[in-house]
């Protein structure tokens, strides 16, 4: 795709990734993702912000290629994914500096290998003049390493908001065209980049949106020139309100456990529960974290695999444990046919979650009528739990 007018001498430079179906090497990308750079042409000087991932490198210089000189290179973020293009853009521009944070340096010396001469550093507010444009950098330390930072343009009230506010989407659409589409993708994108760093992205968030901002430009994703949307998205995000919520992710070898986490999907249902099941063997696991995002419960349901939980069960706890959300309730179903510990063991991959953790079920073989006793009464201790939390209206 070749370099695309957002404003006269502002262009949307950069790639979309349509095939890409991982990112991390973890969290499935069901539609792609793209990798935003933006071409700033002021009366004196140019500046690129941001580059692509190496992997698509040429694309990038592809679309430079009638741009005769760049004088700086901002680097809002070290991750590959944004700063991995920036030697090739150096190989080119031999006078082009990079802009970054004083820790963007020492991330971008020790990952690029970009030497020392080349940077220059900024504070955090400084402005850097480009003739008749002004920018102004922001810190924004841990959207999403403690490196970041965003650019707000100042004459034309663009936030470039690198990681902040991204989506995983692969379109053609420069702007935000399907507010509904882009939320799931963005949604995404939170939920595995953004939810660790809630509570820094609160305190970002309340100095950035003091500036008046008519269009935000992430580097993932469509730009919204409806800022209040993904503004009022994020808010929602990273609020402490919880939703009426039970994520259910369960596994199941020979019935017992299936039986009971289709016996505890019931209960809560005919509470007025909504519940989200996951059967972590055929699951998106970029769903089950979307779903985690304001959920009020998790109920994890594993069979006991050599004592321990099953290990795709052990991988989806973990996930749950560093990503960090807002849960308020745990509790584990788990199923054994000689022994078990399989409950004391996924409570404790789940240890960073600032939980309530509700009596466990543990049902030798398949479960019988003191397990589905002990079903009914995790069921409403939750839906009692959510009510007093007001969750249920
Ligand atoms: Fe899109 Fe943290 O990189």
């Amino acid at each position: 795709m070749k370099m695309r007018v957002i404003k006269e001498d502002i262009h949307w430079v950069g790639v979309v990734d349509w095939d890409r179906r991982l990112f991390d090497s973890l969290i499935p990308l069901p539609d792609g993702t793209s990798y935003n750079a933006y071409l700033i042409k002021g009366s004196e000087k140019t500046v690129l912000l941001d580059t692509v991932d190496p992997s698509m490198s040429s694309i990038l210089m592809s679309q430079l290629e009638g741009i005769g000189s760049i004088d700086y290179v901002v680097s809002h973020h070290a991750e590959q994914d944004h700063s991995g293009t920036i030697p090739c853009v150096l190989e080119k521009y031999k006078g082009a500096k990079v802009i970054t944070t004083p820790k963007g340096k020492g991330m971008l010396m020790d990952l690029l290998c970009i030497p020392e001469r080349k940077f220059i550093t900024v504070d955090d507010g400084e402005t850097l003049s480009l003739g008749n444009k002004t920018l102004q950098f922001l810190y924004a330390p841990w959207v999403h390493w403690p490196e970041t930072m965003v650019t707000y343009l100042r004459e034309d009230n663009i936030l470039f908001s690198c990681d902040l506010f991204g989506s995983h989407l692969a379109t053609t659409d420069l702007y935000v065209t399907d507010e509904a589409r882009v939320y799931e993708s963005a949604k995404r994108y939170y939920a595995e980049i953004m939810m660790p760093f809630r509570m820094a992205i609160r305190k970002n968030m309340e100095k950035i949106m003091k500036k008046k901002i008519d269009l935000i430009a992430p580097s993932h994703g469509p730009i919204y020139s409806n800022p209040a949307f993904i503004v009022d998205a994020y808010r929602d995000w990273i609020s402490d309100y919880s939703r009426n919520v039970v994520v259910l992710p369960y596994i199941s070898m020979h019935q017992s456990t299936k039986k009971m986490v289709e016996y505890l999907l019931s209960a809560l249902t005919e509470k007025g529960i909504t519940v989200y099941q996951f059967d972590l063997t055929v699951t998106d696991i970029g769903k089950l974290a979307i779903s985690l995002v304001d959920a009020a419960t998790m109920v994890i349901a594993t069979p006991t695999v050599h004592v321990g939980p099953h290990p795709k069960v052990f991988c989806a706890a973990y996930l749950a444990n560093i990503l960090r959300p807002k849960l308020k309730f745990a509790s584990i179903i788990a199923s054994y046919g000689w022994g078990s510990r399989a409950i004391e063991q996924t409570l404790a991959l789940i240890s960073n979650l600032k939980v309530e953790v509700f009596e466990p079920v543990l049902s030798r073989g398949l479960p019988k009528e003191a397990e589905f006793k002990a079903l009914d009464d995790l069921a409403t201790t939750i839906w009692e739990k959510h009510k007093e939390h007001t969750f249920i209206q």
